[in-house]
């Protein structure tokens, strides 16, 4: 099938109106999204926050309608995201803080969900980002997920489990950034993995983010990391690559540093080429324009491969080469 080659879609994060969502208002976002991806993922509409904000009800509009544009442009769709410590609703944050819910609660709201999101996909969203960013740099529990806070790490089972039942075809992966290279925090997820499989639990695939930067230097070893993974049985996929860069208080970019992003995207999806079992790579944002990065860095950004105007950059035309040779 070879590798898909993904993006992220934006959409407001707040309830699941259409106001100010690019794939609905502008056409050439809409074109671009559709034309130049195989695949796509809702940056934020499928986020606890947005798709289920409150207790007894759930707001798929914004998850829907990036749904049905893919299936109308013939794309895959990876759900993003079910388990994880950001994005979440006052409600349920509360519910996992307050020390007043019971376990069992707790765990049926985790099932309910789980169940309901991914029972309405079922066989219209292939890879779910399950587990997102659960363990620390150290390789540890992340010790700001409410969920492992007030249930343990066992709700990393559940979530997988409930989701292959939802969906049995559905491909489950587990997602975090700063696993590029081998190191704590991938070595930790590789041994997480070994425990998932040796206890029977469905997990089918292992995410590496990819959020780069020109000034940290390009993650050697990325495909022999990669491996590590796809030796144990799982796919993989480089699912929110995007390299910044700076550019002061504007947008614009040194062309120095436009063309070791070129570099650094060619070297990316390189790897996930040359690895067996690399399914996707994806970049989080259609355009510049969109990037969450300039709102998360300041006086950085450009760190997609289309501008501000979705006009090709010289990272573009590196992609395209690069699989063009593939
Ligand atoms: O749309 C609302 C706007 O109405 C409101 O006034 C404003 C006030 O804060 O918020 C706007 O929503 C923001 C949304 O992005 C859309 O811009 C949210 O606050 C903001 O938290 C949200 O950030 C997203 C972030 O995840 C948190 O969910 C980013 O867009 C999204 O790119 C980022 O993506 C994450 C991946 O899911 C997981 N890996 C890391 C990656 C980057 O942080």
């Amino acid at each position: 099938d070879g590798v898909a080659v993904g993006t992220a879609v934006a959409a407001p994060a707040g309830a699941g109106g259409t106001s100010g969502d690019p794939l609905h208002d502008d056409a050439r976002y809409r074109e671009v999204a559709g034309q130049q991806f195989s695949s796509v993922t809702p940056e934020n509409q499928g986020k606890w926050a947005v798709i289920h904000p409150e207790p007894d009800r759930y707001d798929f509009a914004a998850m829907d309608a990036v749904v049905e544009q893919a299936e109308a442009n013939g794309q895959r769709v990876r759900g993003h995201t079910l388990l994880w410590h950001r994005s979440n609703p006052p409600w349920l944050t509360d519910a996992l803080t307050s020390g007043q819910v019971p376990d069992a609660e707790l765990q049926q709201i985790l099932h309910d969900h789980v169940t309901t999101v991914v029972g309405r996909y079922a066989g219209r969203v292939q890879e779910w980002d399950v587990v997102n960013e659960v363990l620390a740099d150290d390789g540890s529990w992340r010790g700001d997920n409410p969920w492992i806070q007030a249930l343990g790490p066992g709700v990393v089972r559940d979530a997988l489990r409930w989701a292959h039942e939802a969906d049995p075809a559905a491909r489950l992966y587990l997602n975090d950034y700063g696993v590029e290279r081998a190191g704590r925090k991938s070595d930790a997820y590789l041994e997480l993995v070994r425990d998932l499989q040796a206890e029977g639990v469905p997990v089918h695939g292992f995410g590496v983010q990819g959020h780069l930067s020109v000034e940290s230097g390009f993650p050697d070893g990325l495909a022999d990391n990669l491996r590590r993974f796809t030796d144990l049985g799982l796919d993989v996929a480089i699912t929110e690559l995007d390299v910044r860069l700076p550019v002061g208080d504007g947008t614009h970019a040194s062309g120095a540093d436009l063309e070791k992003q070129a570099d650094y995207y060619r070297q990316a999806f390189s790897a996930c080429l040359e690895v067996e079992g690399c399914t996707s790579v994806t970049v989080w944002g259609v355009g510049d324009a969109w990037s969450w990065v300039p709102r998360n860095y300041p006086e950085h950004g450009a760190a997609l491969l289309l501008d501000e105007h979705l006009e090709p950059k010289p990272a573009f035309r590196a992609v395209r080469d690069v699989l063009a040779g593939a």
